[in-house]
Order: C-alpha cells, then sequence, then structure tokens
C-alpha cells in the first residue's frame, strides 16, 4: 500500500526521494508526489507511476536537502492529481504525507469547515495537516506539539511525516499501527515506510513504536517521545537483508526470480534448525514455548491470502503430526467476531509482510484474551513480529513481487518443521519417523530444484490456455489448500477467474461449470487419497474439461487420462505443498505474461495491507 520516503542532512534530496519511491513501487500505488524545501516548497504530484512523476516534474526546480515523497493507494477519494500526497496548507508552510486511515476524518473536517477550513481533496490526509495547523495557531505551540495534541483527536493508524517551510532543519514524524523506520547516516537521516528506500545509505535503523513521535534534525540527535510527551530512548537495529536481495539479479521479473530462490529459501528458513547429524529440530518459537505446548488443547493460526493458505497447510500438518485440533481463521473474520479463546490456546499468525492490518488486530484481540501468540513473519522488525510473545522468522528474504511465491513455500517449511516437533515432544512421532522425516524434509530444495526444471513444459501449457476465462483448480488433502494457492496465484496476476476446490467438493456445485472451455488444474500427486483423486479426475473428463494435472514422476493412470501433465518428484506426502505449488506459480507466470500483464505489480493490489 502507500509508500513513504524522507529525507534530511547534507545531500540533494530529489534523487534520494525518487529512487527510493520506486524502491517502493512493489508496495502498489496509483499516485505519487514529493515536497522539497529550498527557501520556499517545492511541491509536485500526480496520478500515475513514479516515472510519471519524474516527467511531470521534468526541468523544474527540485534543489533542497530535506523532503518528502510518497506513493499512494486510493482509499478517501479516487486516484487523481489532487488526492495524491504531499498535502499542503497555507501555501505550504506545512506539508504532510501520511500512510494508514484516519476514521473519524469526516467528524474533524466538519468541525475544520465550520474554523474556517477549505480543503482541496477528498483525502483524509488533508483533514489531518489542517488540524495539525489548527492546533498550532490556536494553542500557540511549536509543530511538535501541535502533532501531539493533534493525534490525541484522531482515531486510525497513520505513519506522518511533516515537513515545516519555517524550520528548514527538523521533520516531524508520528507513527500509531502503521509502520515507520528511521535511517541513521552520517549527520543525516532516512525515513521510510519500510527499510527498502533506507538500505543502500545505511545499516542503522530504529523501528517507531506506537504512539512515538520523533524529532528528526538535519545534525546531531534523534528525539523521539510517545504521546504521554515522556522521552523514549531511540533503541538502533541492524538491517539484514543486503540491497542485491532488492534487485532483479537478471531476471526480468522479481516474482520469476522468486519462485527461482525457492531452493534456496526453504534451505534458509532450515538453516541451524533442522539438523540431521543432531536428530534435531530448533525454533525459537517452540523452544521458548515447550510447556505451552505440551498443554496446548487447541491451536489457531490467523492469517490472509497467501498466510491463510499457509495456514491451512499447518492444520493438515499438526493434526497428522502432532495431533493437536486447529482452527484456521481468515483474520478480518476472525477479529469481528467474538471468538472463544482460552489461555491454555496457542494463536499462530502468518504473515510475509509482518504489517498486515486484519493480522495484526486478530493478534491484538487474542493478547488480550490472555492466548499465547507466536508469528510466522518474514519481514524482521515488523509489527506482528514485535507484536507477538515469540515465534520464527521465515528468512525467505526480500519477497518484492506482489504475488507471495517464496514466502509461502518458507512459511509452510516453518509450519512442517513446527509440526514435527511439537509432535516428537508430546509423544506422536517415533524417533525412526522423526529421523526419516527430517532427512526427508532437507532434500526438499533438490527437489524444488528438479520442479523448476519442467518450465518449459509450463510455459508450452501456458500458451495453450493463455485465453481462457475461467480456470478451476482440484486438490484432496494437503493438495487442497495448494489447489486454493493456485488460483489465488492465476486470478491475481493474469485477471482470470479462478476457483479452488477440494476435488471431491467438486460434484456439489462446480461440475455444472465443466465443459470444453474449462481448463481444470488437478493436483493429484501420489498420496493416501491418489485413487479417491483419480475419481474425481474421471467425472471431469465424462464433461469434457480440459485436465492439466500435476503428477508425481512416472505416474502412469493419471497421465493417460490427463490432457496435459507436470511431473513433480517423489516426496513424503507431508511435505508435497512445498513441492506441488511451484509449477501452479510458474503456471500463473507465464499465463500472464503472455497476456501482457504486469506480473509483478498487479492493478489495484498492494504488497503490503496496512488497512483493513
Ligand atoms: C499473495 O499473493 C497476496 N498478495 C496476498 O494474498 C497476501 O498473501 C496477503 O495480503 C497477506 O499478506 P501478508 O502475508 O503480508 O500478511
Amino acid at each position: 500500500m502507500c509508500g513513504i520516503v524522507a529525507y534530511i542532512g547534507g545531500k540533494e534530496a530529489f534523487p534520494i526521494l525518487i529512487i527510493g519511491l520506486k524502491r517502493l513501487e512493489y508496495r502498489g500505488y496509483d499516485s505519487a508526489g514529493v515536497a522539497l524545501l529550498n527557501g520556499d516548497v517545492n511541491l509536485y504530484k500526480c496520478k500515475g507511476r513514479v516515472v510519471d512523476l519524474e516527467n511531470h516534474i521534468g526541468e523544474k526546480n527540485t534543489k533542497g536537502s530535506v523532503g518528502i515523497g510518497h506513493t499512494r493507494w486510493a482509499t478517501h477519494g479516487e486516484p487523481n492529481d489532487a488526492n495524491a500526497h504531499p498535502h499542503a496548507i497555507d501555501n505550504n508552510e506545512l506539508s504532510i504525507i501520511h500512510n494508514g486511515i484516519i476514521e473519524n476524518y469526516l467528524t474533524l473536517k466538519k468541525e475544520l469547515e465550520k474554523r474556517g477550513h477549505v480543503f482541496k481533496s477528498d483525502t483524509d490526509t488533508e483533514v489531518l495537516i489542517h488540524l495539525i495547523q489548527d492546533v498550532k495557531d490556536s494553542e500557540k505551540v511549536d509543530l511538535e506539539e501541535a502533532v501531539r495534541i493533534a493525534l490525541t483527536q484522531v482515531v486510525g493508524a497513520y505513519a506522518i511525516v511533516i515537513l515545516s517551510k519555517n524550520d528548514p532543519d527538523t521533520l516531524v514524524v508520528a507513527k500509531k499501527s502503521s509502520p515507520l523506520v528511521i535511517g541513521i547516516g552520517e549527520n543525516e537521516f532516512y525515513i521510510a515506510s519500510d527499510a527498502t528506500p533506507i538500505v543502500e545509505y545505511t545499516r542503522n535503523v530504529v523501528y517507531l513504536e506506537d504512539g512515538d513521535i520523533a524529532v528528526v534534525p538535519r545534525h546531531g540527535e534523534l528525539k523521539i517521545k510517545n504521546f504521554k510527551n515522556k522521552e523514549v530512548i531511540p533503541y538502533v537495529q541492524e538491517l539484514e537483508f543486503q540491497l542485491e536481495e532488492l534487485e532483479k539479479g537478471g531476471y526480468p521479473h522479481f516474482m520469476l526470480k522468486e519462485i527461482y530462490e525457492q531452493p534456496r529459501s526453504i534451505r534458509d528458513s532450515m538453516r541451524g534448525r533442522a539438523s540431521i547429524s543432531r536428530g534435531t529440530v530448533q525454533l525459537g518459537g517452540i523452544t521458548d514455548f515447550e510447556q505451552k505446548f505440551m498443554k496446548a488443547k487447541r491451536i489457531i493460526i490467523v492469517g490472509c491470502g497467501t498466510s491463510w493458505h499457509g495456514g491451512l497447510v499447518g492444520e493438515y500438518l499438526f493434526e497428522e503430526l502432532a495431533r493437536i485440533p486447529v482452527e484456521v481463521e481468515y483474520a478480518s473474520e476472525f477479529r469481528y467476531r467474538n471468538p472463544v479463546i482460552n489461555e491454555d490456546d496457542i494463536v499462530i499468525a502468518i504473515s510475509q509482510s509482518g504489517e498486515t492490518a486484519d493480522t495484526l488486530a486478530a493478534i491484538k484481540l487474542a493478547k488480550a484474551k490472555g492466548a499465547t501468540i507466536l508469528g510466522i513473519c518474514n519481514v524482521v522488525g515488523s509489527s506482528i513480529a514485535r507484536e507477538t510473545h515469540g515465534g520464527s522468522y521465515t528468512h525467505a528474504g526480500p519477497e518484492i513481487g506482489v504475488a507471495s511465491t517464496k514466502a509461502f513455500t518458507a512459511q509452510v517449511t516453518i509450519l512442517t518443521l513446527m509440526a514435527m516437533e511439537i509432535g516428537k515432544m508430546r509423544g506422536h512421532i517415533p524417533k525412526a519417523r522423526f529421523n526419516q522425516l527430517l532427512t526427508e524434509i532437507k532434500g526438499i530444495p533438490k527437489k524444488v530444484e528438479e520442479v523448476l526444471k519442467t518450465n518449459d513444459v509450463i510455459e508450452e501449457i501456458a500458451e495453450v490456455f493463455k485465453d481462457a476465462s475461467n480456470f478451476l483448480y482440484l486438490g484432496r488433502g494437503l493438495n487442497f489448500p495448494v489447489a486454493l494457492e493456485g488460483a489465488l496465484k492465476l486470478k491475481e496476476i493474469s485477471y482470470i477467474h479462478a476457483e479452488g476446490y477440494p476435488a471431491a467438493e467438486m460434484k456439489h456445485g462446480p461440475i455444472a461449470l465443466i465443459d470444453a472451455e474449462m481448463p481444470v488444474v488437478v493436483i493429484a500427486t501420489k498420496m493416501g487419497n491418489y485413487e479417491k483423486t483419480v475419481s474425481n479426475i474421471q467425472e471431469v473428463k465424462a464433461r469434457g474439461g480440459k485436465l492439466i494435472a500435476l503428477v508425481t514422476k512416472g505416474d502412469k493412470i493419471v497421465s493417460e487420462m490427463a490432457d496435459y501433465v507436470i511431473e513433480i518428484p517423489e516426496v513424503d506426502e507431508m511435505f508435497i505443498p512445498m513441492v506441488s505449488v511451484v509449477p501452479l506459480q510458474l503456471l500463473s507466470y507465464h499465463i500472464a505474461l503472455k497476456r501482457g500483464c504486469n506480473v509483478d505489480q498487479p492493478r489495484n493490489l498492494a504488497k503490503s495491507v496496512t488497512v483493513e
């Protein structure tokens, strides 16, 4: 969603802002803007991409060593020039960029209009800068205090940066429920909504906490206070990822790079955790909570989108290997129910970004009810990682493509290791089986490498089906969440309508859709319910459906029935999703590409969904 980048120091701010905004493009956006201070404030903004902003600015004055930049993902008001950020007031005396939503903006706006304020946009952000200015003038306080007082009247989520024409040596920033990180350079500071625009300049960062207001100076010390006006000591952390991880590394798209990174990312997820020689799995998220897991009567998994699919895989694994009942919940539904949560429940929140608003809210709800909350997150230092009692990072590395790929397989890797370890702890997995699973899981990266070799076959299948209007994905057991994930990938990036179903559920409705125009992807790998899946395939064939089958290498039965076949290597049933999802990622990628779609930044989507 929206992206923030700001700079204050001794360099020219404009190039830093533009590079930073480009780094933030992956989050999804529809307009962009910058404000630069050099005696006067020059503010430029427009609907469209960062490159459109550059064209719009052309040769105009971009001088200034302090500036703010923003990519907007529309919430209040359509994507247009007026609604783009920054928003300014009083001849650009104050300018603001904002991520998040001010929920009570209409009430505030009405009050401000009564007091003579006139608005130029439909946004909640413009209301906020008017409110701050109003407080500053009426209370006769400085900007920092005006921000503090104004924010006490605000309901909602925000990360804001404010530039003041009269104070060229400071930026004022604040955050609540929307991430904001400050990079500390030599006599300079970088501010951003995530660390991607910062990492090329400094590795030292401070993640603001909810309620923090910081005065970021051109030189000298960063000062942070909380809403209660109490000083907060900045906690400086070191960024773990490298700049190269944010580049395409020779691939035409981030999505393809990330698909091909999976052997490495799955290995990294297991590194230092799964050891064949010791015969152990050691995950911080479990060892610190061993007693809780021994007593747990239930695990609740919350997440959204792909992470929710990861959770569904976890449900099968925890129930099969650890014999603990599991409920998998959409975070957005869970948070607005009145869920029954007990103190001995363990809630596992899954999130690539660690910033998804619904997942964060679900965590807060379960925490308030006394449950133990663990996170499985990819982004180190993210809000979800900080809000949970413990957990395990996936270590997949930055995922830039909006469609999640390597994050999913890394989440499933962690869930599998967790299920194995808990199963062993609770006495449900004999030592020999545990060791066999350990050996097998360590071999999964090699199996994924093999799957990636089927890319050419998949590209040919994509050519055949690129103009389809609908797709059906079917799978049973552990392949059912994979079917959902395959369908989600396809609709996200190719805009083809696709649905995932448990294969046996097809005859209860979706079978009515099947005709010669309907491609049906069936994940029919060798596993417990293989024969049942074969029966479902017959039902598809009998109705003329075009069958694309994912089969285990050497399979004869399904291969003879299918119109198109993709082979994957044989793996233990428990690990199938890590392998079977990969061809479906590639299929979506190639279909989307052949349809001329923007694979990395599909329309309307945001990488990190920080509003509900
Ligand atoms: C995945 O391809 C999607 N872009 C989306 O469903 C995503 O998984 C969802 O928004 C959850 O994000 P998170 O993992 O960062 O919490």
